[in-house]
Protein backbone atom coordinates (compact mmCIF):
# COMPACT_ATOMS: atom_id res chain seq x y z
CA UNK A 1 0.00 0.00 0.00
CA UNK A 2 0.81 3.69 -0.54
CA UNK A 3 1.55 5.65 2.91
CA UNK A 4 2.71 8.60 3.80
CA UNK A 5 3.62 9.89 7.21
CA UNK A 6 3.65 13.49 7.94
CA UNK A 7 6.49 13.77 11.30
CA UNK A 8 9.85 12.20 11.22
CA UNK A 9 9.76 12.39 14.79
CA UNK A 10 10.31 9.46 17.29
CA UNK A 11 6.91 8.03 16.17
CA UNK A 12 6.57 8.84 12.71
CA UNK A 13 10.25 7.71 11.90
CA UNK A 14 10.01 4.09 13.53
CA UNK A 15 6.34 3.80 12.12
CA UNK A 16 7.24 4.82 8.39
CA UNK A 17 10.52 2.86 8.76
CA UNK A 18 8.15 -0.36 10.02
CA UNK A 19 6.05 -0.08 7.44
CA UNK A 20 8.30 -0.05 4.65
CA UNK A 21 10.29 -3.03 5.94
CA UNK A 22 7.22 -4.87 5.38
CA UNK A 23 6.42 -3.99 1.85
CA UNK A 24 4.88 -0.47 2.05
CA UNK A 25 5.76 2.22 -0.05
CA UNK A 26 6.23 4.86 2.47
CA UNK A 27 6.59 8.48 2.17
CA UNK A 28 7.49 10.63 5.41
CA UNK A 29 7.56 14.57 4.78
CA UNK A 30 8.65 17.13 7.33
CA UNK A 31 9.28 20.44 7.39
CA UNK A 32 12.39 20.42 8.80
CA UNK A 33 14.43 20.20 5.84
CA UNK A 34 18.01 19.76 7.01
CA UNK A 35 16.31 16.67 9.12
CA UNK A 36 14.89 15.25 5.75
CA UNK A 37 18.38 15.90 3.72
CA UNK A 38 20.29 13.71 6.76
CA UNK A 39 17.56 11.39 6.82
CA UNK A 40 18.29 10.80 2.60
CA UNK A 41 21.84 10.57 3.63
CA UNK A 42 21.40 7.83 6.26
CA UNK A 43 21.54 10.02 8.84
CA UNK A 44 19.03 8.80 12.08
CA UNK A 45 18.49 12.21 14.27
CA UNK A 46 17.66 9.86 17.54
CA UNK A 47 19.51 6.98 19.15
CA UNK A 48 16.81 3.65 18.55
CA UNK A 49 18.49 0.24 18.62
CA UNK A 50 17.81 -1.74 15.37
CA UNK A 51 16.50 1.57 13.86
CA UNK A 52 19.20 3.11 11.31
CA UNK A 53 19.71 -0.41 9.68
CA UNK A 54 16.25 -0.76 8.56
CA UNK A 55 16.21 2.90 7.29
CA UNK A 56 19.14 2.69 5.66
CA UNK A 57 17.69 -0.66 3.95
CA UNK A 58 14.04 0.14 3.14
CA UNK A 59 15.69 3.82 1.73
CA UNK A 60 18.17 1.83 -0.55
CA UNK A 61 15.49 -0.04 -1.37
CA UNK A 62 13.16 2.69 -2.41
CA UNK A 63 10.38 2.10 -0.42
CA UNK A 64 11.23 4.98 2.18
CA UNK A 65 11.47 8.00 0.89
CA UNK A 66 12.10 11.51 3.07
CA UNK A 67 10.74 14.91 1.58
CA UNK A 68 9.57 18.47 2.58
CA UNK A 69 7.09 18.49 -0.26
CA UNK A 70 3.93 18.13 1.11
CA UNK A 71 2.20 18.04 -2.62
CA UNK A 72 4.05 15.19 -3.64
CA UNK A 73 3.48 13.68 -0.35
CA UNK A 74 -0.23 14.15 0.11
CA UNK A 75 -0.63 12.92 -3.59
CA UNK A 76 1.33 9.21 -2.77
CA UNK A 77 -0.96 7.99 0.25
CA UNK A 78 -3.82 5.56 0.27
CA UNK A 79 -3.73 6.26 3.97
CA UNK A 80 -2.36 9.54 5.32
CA UNK A 81 -0.47 9.30 8.99
CA UNK A 82 -0.66 12.00 11.27
CA UNK A 83 2.25 11.65 13.65
CA UNK A 84 3.55 14.83 14.83
CA UNK A 85 4.79 16.38 18.41
CA UNK A 86 1.32 17.44 20.64
CA UNK A 87 3.90 19.23 23.37
CA UNK A 88 2.13 20.45 26.80
CA UNK A 89 0.22 23.52 26.58
CA UNK A 90 1.14 26.43 29.66
CA UNK A 91 -1.94 24.44 31.19
CA UNK A 92 -1.26 20.95 30.78
CA UNK A 93 -3.36 20.32 28.12
CA UNK A 94 -1.62 19.23 24.56
CA UNK A 95 -1.15 21.86 22.02
CA UNK A 96 -2.53 21.01 18.95
CA UNK A 97 -1.40 23.43 16.46
CA UNK A 98 1.38 20.83 14.82
CA UNK A 99 -1.55 18.37 14.34
CA UNK A 100 -3.76 20.67 12.53
CA UNK A 101 -1.15 22.74 10.59
CA UNK A 102 -1.17 19.08 9.15
CA UNK A 103 -4.75 18.77 8.48
CA UNK A 104 -4.30 22.06 6.87
CA UNK A 105 -1.85 21.06 4.49
CA UNK A 106 -3.71 17.81 4.03
CA UNK A 107 -6.82 20.00 3.12
CA UNK A 108 -4.79 22.26 0.90
CA UNK A 109 -3.43 19.66 -1.45
CA UNK A 110 -6.07 16.59 -1.37
CA UNK A 111 -6.95 15.31 -4.56
CA UNK A 112 -8.51 11.99 -3.98
CA UNK A 113 -9.92 10.29 -1.18
CA UNK A 114 -7.89 9.13 1.92
CA UNK A 115 -8.02 7.88 4.67
CA UNK A 116 -6.10 10.10 7.40
CA UNK A 117 -4.98 8.51 10.13
CA UNK A 118 -4.22 10.36 13.83
CA UNK A 119 -1.08 9.00 15.26
CA UNK A 120 -0.18 11.34 17.59
CA UNK A 121 -0.98 11.11 21.08
CA UNK A 122 -4.11 13.84 20.74
CA UNK A 123 -7.20 14.14 23.40
CA UNK A 124 -10.44 13.14 22.91
CA UNK A 125 -12.07 14.61 20.23
CA UNK A 126 -9.30 15.79 18.06
CA UNK A 127 -10.25 13.58 15.39
CA UNK A 128 -13.42 15.80 15.14
CA UNK A 129 -11.37 19.07 14.93
CA UNK A 130 -8.90 17.48 12.43
CA UNK A 131 -11.92 16.33 10.06
CA UNK A 132 -13.10 19.98 9.83
CA UNK A 133 -9.90 21.38 9.70
CA UNK A 134 -9.39 19.41 6.13
CA UNK A 135 -13.44 20.56 5.41
CA UNK A 136 -12.91 24.17 5.50
CA UNK A 137 -8.99 23.69 3.56
CA UNK A 138 -11.28 21.62 0.74
CA UNK A 139 -14.47 24.43 1.23
CA UNK A 140 -11.90 27.42 0.54
CA UNK A 141 -11.04 26.13 -2.54
CA UNK A 142 -14.38 24.58 -3.30
CA UNK A 143 -12.79 20.68 -3.43
CA UNK A 144 -15.00 17.89 -2.39
CA UNK A 145 -13.48 14.85 -1.90
CA UNK A 146 -14.57 11.66 0.66
CA UNK A 147 -12.48 11.41 3.66
CA UNK A 148 -12.55 9.98 6.75
CA UNK A 149 -10.07 10.53 10.03
CA UNK A 150 -9.27 7.40 11.82
CA UNK A 151 -7.53 7.34 14.98
CA UNK A 152 -3.97 4.47 15.24
CA UNK A 153 -2.55 4.99 18.36
CA UNK A 154 0.78 4.00 19.10
CA UNK A 155 2.60 1.88 22.07
CA UNK A 156 5.87 2.44 21.10
CA UNK A 157 8.51 2.47 23.82
CA UNK A 158 11.91 4.02 23.79
CA UNK A 159 14.71 2.04 23.61
CA UNK A 160 12.71 -0.99 22.12
CA UNK A 161 10.39 0.98 19.59
CA UNK A 162 11.40 -1.26 16.59
CA UNK A 163 10.05 -4.41 18.36
CA UNK A 164 7.53 -2.95 19.56
CA UNK A 165 6.24 -2.06 15.78
CA UNK A 166 7.22 -4.76 14.75
CA UNK A 167 5.62 -6.98 17.29
CA UNK A 168 2.52 -5.21 18.48
CA UNK A 169 0.67 -6.57 21.02
CA UNK A 170 -2.27 -4.57 20.01
CA UNK A 171 -3.65 -2.82 17.28
CA UNK A 172 -5.67 -0.35 17.97
CA UNK A 173 -8.19 0.71 15.20
CA UNK A 174 -10.74 3.77 16.25
CA UNK A 175 -12.48 4.42 12.57
CA UNK A 176 -15.83 5.25 11.54
CA UNK A 177 -16.59 3.38 8.46
CA UNK A 178 -15.67 0.10 7.41
CA UNK A 179 -13.63 1.33 4.16
CA UNK A 180 -11.62 3.01 7.01
CA UNK A 181 -11.47 -0.61 9.09
CA UNK A 182 -10.64 -2.09 5.88
CA UNK A 183 -7.93 -0.38 4.36
CA UNK A 184 -5.83 -0.17 8.38
CA UNK A 185 -6.98 -3.58 8.44
CA UNK A 186 -4.61 -4.54 5.05
CA UNK A 187 -2.53 -2.07 6.17
CA UNK A 188 -1.09 -3.70 9.60
CA UNK A 189 -1.98 -7.53 8.31
CA UNK A 190 1.96 -8.24 8.10
CA UNK A 191 1.86 -7.63 11.78
CA UNK A 192 -1.12 -9.14 12.64
CA UNK A 193 0.21 -12.55 12.70
CA UNK A 194 -0.54 -15.62 15.13
CA UNK A 195 -3.04 -14.50 16.73
CA UNK A 196 -5.83 -11.48 16.45
CA UNK A 197 -4.42 -8.40 17.70
CA UNK A 198 -6.41 -5.55 15.74
CA UNK A 199 -8.72 -4.26 17.88
CA UNK A 200 -11.66 -2.10 16.32
CA UNK A 201 -13.86 0.39 17.79
CA UNK A 202 -14.74 3.83 17.33
CA UNK A 203 -12.78 6.91 16.95
CA UNK A 204 -13.38 8.70 20.82
CA UNK A 205 -11.97 5.17 22.44
CA UNK A 206 -9.06 4.58 20.80
CA UNK A 207 -8.26 8.23 21.54
CA UNK A 208 -9.15 7.71 24.75
CA UNK A 209 -7.08 4.42 24.89
CA UNK A 210 -3.63 5.71 24.82
CA UNK A 211 -4.13 7.91 27.34
CA UNK A 212 -5.74 5.08 29.68
CA UNK A 213 -2.84 2.66 28.79
CA UNK A 214 -0.11 5.38 29.75
CA UNK A 215 -2.13 6.71 32.47
CA UNK A 216 -2.49 2.85 33.96
CA UNK A 217 0.96 2.22 33.55
CA UNK A 218 2.26 5.56 35.47
CA UNK A 219 -0.04 5.31 38.33
CA UNK A 220 1.49 1.53 38.83
CA UNK A 221 4.91 3.23 39.30
CA UNK A 222 3.53 6.52 41.55
CA UNK A 223 1.30 3.82 43.20
CA UNK A 224 4.88 1.86 44.04
CA UNK A 225 7.00 4.83 44.81
CA UNK A 226 4.16 5.90 47.23
CA UNK A 227 4.82 2.31 49.05
CA UNK A 228 8.54 2.68 49.15
CA UNK A 229 8.47 5.61 50.98
CA UNK A 230 5.52 4.10 53.40
CA UNK A 231 8.88 0.96 53.53
CA UNK A 232 11.31 3.48 54.23
CA UNK A 233 9.16 5.44 57.30
CA UNK A 234 8.46 1.65 58.48
CA UNK A 235 11.40 -0.01 58.51
CA UNK A 236 10.54 -2.26 55.16
CA UNK A 237 12.10 -2.94 52.21
CA UNK A 238 10.35 -2.43 48.80
CA UNK A 239 12.51 -4.37 47.19
CA UNK A 240 10.76 -7.46 48.78
CA UNK A 241 7.60 -5.99 48.62
CA UNK A 242 7.60 -5.97 45.06
CA UNK A 243 8.47 -9.40 45.05
CA UNK A 244 5.92 -10.36 47.18
CA UNK A 245 2.73 -8.54 45.33
CA UNK A 246 4.27 -9.30 41.70
CA UNK A 247 3.21 -12.79 41.52
CA UNK A 248 -0.24 -11.87 41.78
CA UNK A 249 -1.18 -12.29 37.88
CA UNK A 250 -3.76 -9.27 38.44
CA UNK A 251 -0.60 -7.15 39.67
CA UNK A 252 2.17 -8.32 37.28
CA UNK A 253 5.83 -7.95 37.22
CA UNK A 254 5.54 -4.99 35.12
CA UNK A 255 6.07 -1.17 35.93
CA UNK A 256 6.21 -1.88 39.71
CA UNK A 257 9.67 -0.69 40.36
CA UNK A 258 9.89 2.20 42.44
CA UNK A 259 12.99 4.54 41.91
CA UNK A 260 13.76 8.89 41.18
CA UNK A 261 10.35 8.75 39.20
CA UNK A 262 8.97 9.05 35.82
CA UNK A 263 10.20 10.59 33.21
CA UNK A 264 10.30 10.71 29.35
CA UNK A 265 8.03 12.85 26.49
CA UNK A 266 4.95 10.31 27.26
CA UNK A 267 4.22 9.83 31.15
CA UNK A 268 3.99 13.72 32.13
CA UNK A 269 2.59 14.75 29.24
CA UNK A 270 -0.03 12.51 29.28
CA UNK A 271 -0.88 12.00 32.97
CA UNK A 272 -1.42 15.82 32.56
CA UNK A 273 -3.44 16.16 29.78
CA UNK A 274 -5.98 13.72 30.61
CA UNK A 275 -6.58 15.33 33.61
CA UNK A 276 -6.94 18.69 31.62
CA UNK A 277 -9.34 16.75 29.05
CA UNK A 278 -11.13 15.13 32.23
CA UNK A 279 -11.54 18.73 34.00
CA UNK A 280 -12.64 20.26 30.25
CA UNK A 281 -15.71 18.22 30.74
CA UNK A 282 -16.29 18.96 34.11
CA UNK A 283 -14.39 16.00 36.39
CA UNK A 284 -12.25 16.34 38.65
CA UNK A 285 -9.84 13.24 38.05
CA UNK A 286 -8.73 13.04 41.56
CA UNK A 287 -6.36 10.00 41.06
CA UNK A 288 -4.68 11.33 38.09
CA UNK A 289 -3.76 14.51 40.44
CA UNK A 290 -2.18 12.58 42.12
CA UNK A 291 -0.29 10.11 40.30
CA UNK A 292 1.52 13.19 38.83
CA UNK A 293 1.93 14.90 42.33
CA UNK A 294 3.36 11.49 44.07
CA UNK A 295 5.77 11.51 41.11
CA UNK A 296 6.62 15.33 41.39
CA UNK A 297 7.41 14.68 44.87
CA UNK A 298 9.20 11.62 44.14
CA UNK A 299 12.02 12.98 41.15
CA UNK A 300 13.04 15.22 44.87
CA UNK A 301 13.66 12.17 46.74
CA UNK A 302 17.20 11.14 46.12
CA UNK A 303 18.23 14.37 47.14
CA UNK A 304 16.11 14.42 50.03
CA UNK A 305 18.59 11.12 50.98
CA UNK A 306 21.47 13.10 50.29
CA UNK A 307 20.50 15.91 52.21
CA UNK A 308 19.56 13.17 55.46
CA UNK A 309 23.08 11.71 55.03
CA UNK A 310 24.81 15.32 55.25
CA UNK A 311 22.55 16.40 57.62
CA UNK A 312 21.33 19.40 55.52
CA UNK A 313 18.06 21.34 55.96
CA UNK A 314 17.82 23.87 54.25
CA UNK A 315 19.21 23.92 50.04
CA UNK A 316 20.89 27.07 49.56
CA UNK A 317 24.86 26.60 49.62
CA UNK A 318 24.26 23.53 52.18
CA UNK A 319 26.51 21.08 49.81
CA UNK A 320 29.06 23.72 48.37
CA UNK A 321 32.44 22.20 48.33
CA UNK A 322 31.10 18.40 47.83
CA UNK A 323 31.19 16.47 44.61
CA UNK A 324 28.84 14.33 43.01
CA UNK A 325 29.73 12.14 40.67
CA UNK A 326 25.97 10.95 38.94
CA UNK A 327 25.70 7.63 36.87
CA UNK A 328 22.59 8.00 34.13
CA UNK A 329 21.22 11.22 32.67
CA UNK A 330 18.49 9.74 29.97
CA UNK A 331 14.97 9.32 31.66
CA UNK A 332 15.36 5.61 31.09
CA UNK A 333 18.40 3.05 29.57
CA UNK A 334 18.96 2.46 26.02
CA UNK A 335 17.84 6.23 24.90
CA UNK A 336 19.70 9.56 24.86
CA UNK A 337 16.12 11.19 25.94
CA UNK A 338 16.71 13.59 29.29
CA UNK A 339 13.08 15.09 28.13
CA UNK A 340 11.63 14.96 32.44
CA UNK A 341 14.03 12.99 33.00
CA UNK A 342 14.61 12.84 36.97
CA UNK A 343 18.20 13.73 36.41
CA UNK A 344 17.41 17.86 35.74
CA UNK A 345 16.01 17.97 39.01
CA UNK A 346 18.58 16.24 40.61
CA UNK A 347 20.98 18.21 39.30
CA UNK A 348 19.42 21.37 39.19
CA UNK A 349 18.92 21.01 43.53
CA UNK A 350 22.67 19.74 43.64
CA UNK A 351 23.89 22.95 42.06
CA UNK A 352 21.22 25.31 43.94
CA UNK A 353 22.96 23.46 47.05
CA UNK A 354 25.87 24.38 45.53
CA UNK A 355 27.37 21.06 45.20
CA UNK A 356 29.43 20.07 41.52
CA UNK A 357 28.11 17.40 39.21
CA UNK A 358 30.77 14.99 37.43
CA UNK A 359 27.91 13.14 34.94
CA UNK A 360 28.34 10.22 32.84
CA UNK A 361 25.75 9.11 30.52
CA UNK A 362 26.24 6.30 27.76
CA UNK A 363 24.18 7.79 25.33
CA UNK A 364 22.97 11.40 26.70
CA UNK A 365 26.11 13.44 26.70
CA UNK A 366 25.00 15.77 23.68
CA UNK A 367 22.12 16.22 24.90
CA UNK A 368 23.02 17.15 28.45
CA UNK A 369 25.90 19.49 26.70
CA UNK A 370 22.60 20.95 25.22
CA UNK A 371 20.42 21.84 27.69
CA UNK A 372 23.10 22.53 30.28
CA UNK A 373 25.37 24.10 28.09
CA UNK A 374 28.97 25.18 29.42
CA UNK A 375 29.15 25.40 33.64
CA UNK A 376 31.55 25.27 36.27
CA UNK A 377 29.59 23.15 38.30
CA UNK A 378 29.29 20.60 35.64
CA UNK A 379 31.78 17.55 34.15
CA UNK A 380 30.35 15.83 31.52
CA UNK A 381 32.87 12.69 31.80
CA UNK A 382 33.73 9.95 29.01
CA UNK A 383 33.48 6.61 31.61
CA UNK A 384 32.01 5.90 35.04
CA UNK A 385 34.68 5.73 36.65
CA UNK A 386 35.86 9.34 34.92
CA UNK A 387 32.99 10.42 37.31
CA UNK A 388 34.33 9.28 40.86
CA UNK A 389 37.61 11.45 40.41
CA UNK A 390 37.31 13.83 42.81
CA UNK A 391 34.03 12.66 43.80
CA UNK A 392 32.59 12.50 47.21
CA UNK A 393 29.56 10.25 46.89
CA UNK A 394 27.97 8.66 44.06
CA UNK A 395 24.35 8.95 42.62
CA UNK A 396 22.76 6.45 40.56
CA UNK A 397 20.03 7.97 38.63
CA UNK A 398 19.27 5.92 35.06
CA UNK A 399 19.28 1.94 35.35
CA UNK A 400 21.91 1.57 32.28
CA UNK A 401 23.16 -2.58 32.59
CA UNK A 402 26.67 -1.05 32.60
CA UNK A 403 26.29 0.22 35.94
CA UNK A 404 24.91 -3.11 37.61
CA UNK A 405 28.11 -4.39 39.13
CA UNK A 406 30.73 -2.13 39.55
CA UNK A 407 33.68 -2.84 41.76
CA UNK A 408 32.56 -1.65 45.31
CA UNK A 409 35.82 -2.06 46.53
CA UNK A 410 37.38 0.34 44.09
CA UNK A 411 33.97 2.86 45.00
CA UNK A 412 34.89 2.64 48.95
CA UNK A 413 38.43 4.02 47.79
CA UNK A 414 37.09 6.42 45.32
CA UNK A 415 34.89 8.37 47.15
CA UNK A 416 35.96 10.17 49.64
CA UNK A 417 32.72 10.84 51.59
CA UNK A 418 32.52 6.40 50.81
CA UNK A 419 28.07 6.87 50.04
CA UNK A 420 25.75 5.18 47.38
CA UNK A 421 22.79 6.62 46.64
CA UNK A 422 20.86 4.53 44.40
CA UNK A 423 18.20 5.92 42.73
CA UNK A 424 16.93 2.53 40.72
CA UNK A 425 17.93 0.22 43.70
CA UNK A 426 20.18 -1.67 41.21
CA UNK A 427 22.24 -2.78 44.19
CA UNK A 428 22.07 -4.84 47.80
CA UNK A 429 22.54 -3.10 50.48
CA UNK A 430 24.41 -5.45 51.95
CA UNK A 431 26.85 -6.21 49.62
CA UNK A 432 27.43 -2.19 49.39
CA UNK A 433 28.03 -1.80 52.95
CA UNK A 434 29.94 -4.82 52.94
CA UNK A 435 32.29 -2.77 50.96
CA UNK A 436 32.78 0.14 53.60
CA UNK A 437 30.20 1.86 51.80
CA UNK A 438 27.01 4.05 53.56
CA UNK A 439 23.87 3.07 50.91
CA UNK A 440 20.70 4.94 50.24
CA UNK A 441 18.39 3.07 47.85
CA UNK A 442 14.42 3.92 47.20
CA UNK A 443 12.28 2.73 50.19
CA UNK A 444 14.80 0.58 51.54
CA UNK A 445 14.33 0.83 55.17
CA UNK A 446 15.17 -2.59 57.10
CA UNK A 447 14.63 -4.13 59.84
CA UNK A 448 16.18 -6.85 62.00
CA UNK A 449 15.98 -10.53 59.86
CA UNK A 450 16.09 -13.42 62.99
CA UNK A 451 18.09 -16.30 61.85
C1 LIG B 1 5.88 4.87 27.59
C2 LIG B 1 4.98 3.62 27.41
O1 LIG B 1 5.62 2.49 28.01
C3 LIG B 1 4.70 3.38 25.95
O2 LIG B 1 3.82 2.27 25.80
C4 LIG B 1 4.06 4.63 25.37
O3 LIG B 1 3.80 4.48 24.00
C5 LIG B 1 4.96 5.85 25.60
O4 LIG B 1 5.26 5.96 26.98
P1 LIG B 1 8.47 5.40 27.37
O5 LIG B 1 8.13 6.79 27.81
O6 LIG B 1 9.40 5.22 26.21
O7 LIG B 1 7.13 4.60 26.99
O8 LIG B 1 9.17 4.67 28.58
P2 LIG B 1 8.86 3.55 29.68
O9 LIG B 1 9.75 2.39 29.47
O10 LIG B 1 7.42 3.25 29.75
O11 LIG B 1 9.34 4.30 31.02
C6 LIG B 1 8.76 5.53 31.42
C7 LIG B 1 9.35 6.01 32.72
O12 LIG B 1 8.88 5.26 33.82
C8 LIG B 1 10.88 5.96 32.82
O13 LIG B 1 11.34 7.16 33.41
C9 LIG B 1 11.15 4.79 33.73
O14 LIG B 1 12.36 4.91 34.42
C10 LIG B 1 9.96 4.84 34.65
N1 LIG B 1 9.60 3.55 35.25
C11 LIG B 1 9.15 2.51 34.47
C12 LIG B 1 9.69 3.37 36.63
O15 LIG B 1 10.08 4.29 37.37
N2 LIG B 1 9.30 2.18 37.17
C13 LIG B 1 8.84 1.14 36.44
O16 LIG B 1 8.49 0.10 37.02
C14 LIG B 1 8.76 1.32 35.04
Amino acid sequence: MRVTIFGTGYVGLVTGTCLADVGHDVICVDIDQAKVDGLNRGVIPIYEPGLEPMVKANHAAGRLRFTTDAEVAVAHGDVVFIAVGTPPDEDGSADLKYVLAVARTIGRHLERQVVVVNKSTVPVGTADKVRATIAAELASRGAEFGFEVASNPEFLKEGDAVNDCMRPDRIVIGASSATAVDKLKRLYAPFNRNHERIVVMDVRSAELTKYAANAMLATKISFMNEIANIAEKVGADVEMVRQGIGSDPRIGWHFIYPGAGYGGSCFPKDVQALAKTAQQYGYDAQLLGAVESVNDRQKEHLFELIGRHYGVASHDGALAGKTFAVWGLAFKPNTDDMREASSRRLLQLLWDAGAKVRAYDPEATEEAQRIFGERDDLVLCDSARATLADADALVVVTEWKQFRSPDFQRLSQSLADRVIFDGRNLYHPDEVEAAGLAYYGIGRGRSILID
